[in-house]
């Protein structure tokens, strides 16, 4: 069986509703919990957006038996700095390897293009999420209030 990071590819045109469809749905699942209804966005990306989005920002799709499971991006920020976006993995794939791929995947792209640093950005309450870019060398820099809490950025040399 291929290892999870070879199973990663940039995502095509056709594969726009099918991302969508993940980050949606995990966002729902994740996020639903701990942001408070009157703020949470559902759909939190349309299709709109995610197609304006593809002009700043590059998907990698992970798929699974043909579906796409889970997906992440890159944008390009200043010279030498990157920032990783939409890191979703469906629930019931997690766990199992498909996020480290995607993100160490995407820090190869980078390293590849010349960027120094990936920043990312986070919700105070989303100790998952905290916890899994933390084991894998990324550094709290800033806590930025939003109505609910805080932002959390962080931010790996790579
Ligand atoms: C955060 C997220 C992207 C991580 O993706 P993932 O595929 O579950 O990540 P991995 O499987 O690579 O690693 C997650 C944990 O599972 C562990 N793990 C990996 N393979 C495993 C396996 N086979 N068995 C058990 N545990 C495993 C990892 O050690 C890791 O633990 P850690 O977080 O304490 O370091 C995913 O949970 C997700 O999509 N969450 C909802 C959306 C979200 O929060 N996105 C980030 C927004 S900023």
């Amino acid at each position: 069986m291929k290892d999870a990071e070879s199973l990663i590819e940039k995502s095509k045109l056709k594969d726009a509703q099918e991302i969508i469809n993940v980050i949606n749905s995990s966002n729902r699942d994740a996020f639903g919990r701990i942001i408070p209804k009157q703020y949470f966005r559902e759909p939190i990306i349309t299709l709109k957006e995610y197609e304006e989005s593809l002009e700043n920002m590059t998907f990698y799709i992970h798929r699974y038996e043909g579906s796409i499971i889970a997906v992440a991006a890159l944008s390009v920020e200043a010279a030498e700095t990157g920032r990783i976006r939409w890191v979703y993995v469906l629930p019931n794939h997690q766990k199992q390897g498909i996020g480290t791929a995607l993100v160490s995947h995407i820090e190869a792209v980078a390293r590849d293009m010349g960027l120094k640093k990936i920043r990312l950005v986070t919700d105070c309450n989303a100790t998952w999420a905290i916890r899994f870019y933390k084991n894998r060398g990324y550094t709290q820099t800033s806590s930025i209030p939003n109505p609910w809490g805080f932002n959390i950025w962080m931010e790996k040399e790579i």
